[in-house]
């Protein structure tokens, strides 16, 4: 039998204190729409097709609950199942009936590390999905810290499918469809959040956004520029909170032929960190940011989904 594997990062679920200023930044300022609330959570949608991109819900410090992957139906729903208990994890239920929006069936567990993971399928997604100037299409990529690189990046290929496209010094990419990472994983810290990075459909728009998020008190913390892995346009925001938060742009498009890039593939010449350039490191606010943000204890569970 073949390998079942996810085909999207779909979704990202937080915890944030000021629930009513962060409905505000991310409908306002960070141009994605409100879709109603669900299970105690609000939820933000892209341009794209998917529900919901973003659940927040109020929490007594930023937090990261849930990342949320999108699998094709059932019988692929029930294969991943399978293959992350054979990968020994053992904090999981069964798959699940779930109720609209977040899908039809699904399951949740806590991966190698303890991050809180949902895979679900038949999500009553939206008709329109053009793109719209200035505004996220959907999320691009999680970037997740890790203390134990090796142990994730072996889950993720053998119990989700996911497949490695580079390895930096400090940084594995991990794709599951055409993008040429969907999450990113650190090998340094904890299993906290580094980022969450949303795509917008074109450079102009990640640029306008900047100065969007500039008018809004939220400086640029690293960019703009263009990543080595990926190709993309980026520029790093703290949000409310400090939440640290991507727009990118142009993620390069992948296929099995991609030839898997190692350390010696992405050597920067002295002073450099990007294709272009122009960018000093990110910023001291920003690193710091990027290891505070913990999965919460009982984020793996789906009861109240169902
Ligand atoms: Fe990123």
């Amino acid at each position: 039998m073949s390998m079942a594997r996810v085909r999207a990062l779909r979704s990202v679920e937080i915890g944030m204190n000021n629930l009513a200023e962060a409905r505000r930044f991310f409908t306002d300022v960070w141009n994605l729409a409100p879709v109603g609330e669900a299970a105690g959570a609000q939820l933000f949608r892209g341009t794209g097709a998917f529900h919901h991109i973003l659940a927040v819900r109020a929490a007594p410090q930023p937090a990261l609950i849930r990342v949320t992957f999108d699998a094709a139906d059932r019988a692929t729903i029930d294969g991943l199942h399978a293959q992350v208990k054979a990968h020994g994890l053992k904090t999981i239920d069964p798959p699940a009936a779930l109720r609209q929006p977040h899908g039809d069936y699904g399951f949740g567990f806590k991966d190698p590390e303890g991050r809180n993971i949902a895979v679900v399928c038949g999500v009553s997604d939206h008709a329109d999905a053009a793109d719209q100037p200035d505004r996220p299409r959907k999320l691009s990529h999680v970037n997740l810290n890790s203390g134990n690189s090796d142990a994730t990046f072996a889950y993720l290929r053998d119990a989700l499918g996911f497949k490695l496209t580079d390895t930096t010094r400090r940084l594995r990419f991990f794709s599951c469809n055409g993008d040429h990472h969907s999450i990113v994983l650190g090998f340094a810290g904890g299993p906290t959040l580094n980022h969450i990075a949303f795509e917008m459909p074109d450079f102009e728009s990640v640029m306008r956004g900047a100065g969007r998020m500039r008018d809004d008190g939220h400086g640029i913390e690293w960019g703009p520029g263009r990543h080595g892995p990926g190709n993309n346009v980026f520029c790093y925001f703290l949000g409310p909170e400090d939440m640290p938060i991507e727009y990118t742009a142009e993620m390069l498009q992948v296929d099995d032929n991609y030839r898997v890039g190692t350390p010696e593939n992405w050597k920067w010449p002295l002073g450099r960190l990007d294709h272009w350039g122009i960018s000093a490191h990110p910023s001291e606010r920003m690193e710091q940011a990027g290891l505070r943000i913990h999965f919460t204890g009982g984020g793996w569970r789906l009861d109240d989904w169902r």
